[in-house]
């Protein structure tokens, strides 16, 4: 019997020539040859400005927090069903999470309901792009606009990809790419600031260089550089930039492949899934997704769990995610209740991911696929 992870981290170009590169050159720490071409590549892919890589995507959107000003009291609207960081690293300088309910499509924050949650105290809105499908971005920034609230993506699952023919990540004034090992391109740890509002840039720098001018010293614009703000240290290492540069070269040849992953579940689960109530994603027309990830929807929580256990008996490993943010012992100290978020709660119960990565092989595919299908979910409808 295959044993199939649900994620598995590859190899899938010039990454070891380029750490030996970035070795040989000398220079390992932050913002070296390799950190540069990957900031320039990435400004150039999804047509934004500025980029700054970080050391994950919870440190980009921690940025955006420190650059946005978030103190104590401020209010910040947020998906319930989310990672952890999304609403963490807003919360870590003081803000309070407002939690909204998503979609029941998409499962992206309900747009529709966004104006009911907006105060006087509220700071951002912060739309997570699921799966990497567009959230309503016409009707957020609609919102965001006559309210004059800044709107931060959390676009950790969307490089590459596209609502109505605009990149993911161009719409906010801040957004925050992840490189996590289970993202489409990756580094193991790592992430990115992308800056569309070009009066963030300057203190951007020297907050992710420890509050320090570092950077402009570097370019020659100052002849020292000191403490001028406060910062931390949000810039990896060469060495990752370097891995990182080498998957963004092949980026074509990753994203057709998970593009033929994902069409294959798609298509090959479909007949299953109608008998049995179970649902699969929802792209409307005018997204373009980047592939990211693979889903199912069960019709109960107990028919997610025996599902999971029967696929751990196949040698496959799926999951789920995420626990309604509202309901999280930090989430029910800011008021959360059950009942606050509906559709949250009935997707975080049913949802279950199947394995997806890079180097997926067609032939555990193919198993995976004729282990769902000769699953008998409950009573075929
Ligand atoms: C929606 C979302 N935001 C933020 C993160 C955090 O990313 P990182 O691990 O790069 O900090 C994740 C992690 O997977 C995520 O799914």
């Amino acid at each position: 019997m295959p044993y199939i992870p649900f994620n598995r981290p590859a190899i899938v170009g010039r990454e070891f020539d380029y750490i030996r590169q970035a070795i040989d050159g000398m220079h390992i720490s932050g913002d070296g040859l390799f950190t540069k071409k990957c900031n320039t590549l990435l400004e150039k892919l999804i047509g934004v400005p500025k980029v700054l890589l970080t050391t994950s995507c919870t440190h980009a959107l921690e940025m955006a927090a420190l650059l946005l000003d978030v103190r104590p009291g401020d209010e910040v609207i947020i998906p319930s069903f989310t990672f952890v960081s999304t609403v963490n690293a807003f919360v870590l300088f003081g803000a309070r999470p407002v939690f909204i309910d998503i979609r029941p499509d998409t499962l992206n924050l309900d747009e529709r309901q966004l104006e009911k949650h907006i105060t006087p105290r509220t700071k951002a809105i912060v739309p997570v792009h699921y799966a990497g499908v567009g959230c309503e971005m016409d009707r957020i920034l609609e919102v965001a606009n006559k309210y004059g609230v800044s709107v931060v993506e959390d676009n950790a699952h969307g490089l590459f990809g596209e609502y109505k023919g605009k990149s993911l990540g161009t719409f906010g004034c801040l957004a925050a790419q992840s490189f996590h090992e289970t993202k489409n391109i990756t580094c193991g740890e790592g992430g990115a600031l992308l800056i569309n509002d070009a009066k963030y840039v300057e203190r951007a720098e020297i907050i992710r260089e420890k509050g320090t001018n570092r950077s402009r010293f570097f370019r020659g614009q100052v002849d020292k550089y000191t403490w001028v703000d406060v910062g931390s240290s949000y810039l990896p290492s060469d060495i990752l930039a370097a891995f990182l540069y080498a998957q963004l070269e092949v980026r074509e040849q990753i994203q057709a492949k998970r593009k033929q992953m994902w069409e294959y579940y798609n298509e090959h689960l479909q007949s299953w899934a109608e008998g049995y109530g179970v649902r699969l994603p929802v792209v409307p027309a005018y997204c373009e997704h980047p592939y990211h990830m693979f889903y199912i929807v069960l019709p109960t929580l107990e028919q997610r769990q025996a599902m999971i256990g029967y696929l751990n008996k196949c040698g496959i490993n799926s999951v789920f995610h995420y626990l309604p943010l509202h309901l999280s012992a930090m989430g029910r100290r800011f008021g959360g209740r059950k009942g606050d978020c509906p559709v949250t709660e009935y997707v975080s119960d049913r949802l279950l991911r199947l394995p997806f990565y890079n180097n997926l092989k067609e032939t555990d595919q193919e198993y995976i696929v004729e282990k769902i299908c000769s699953y008998l979910v409950g009573e075929r409808k």
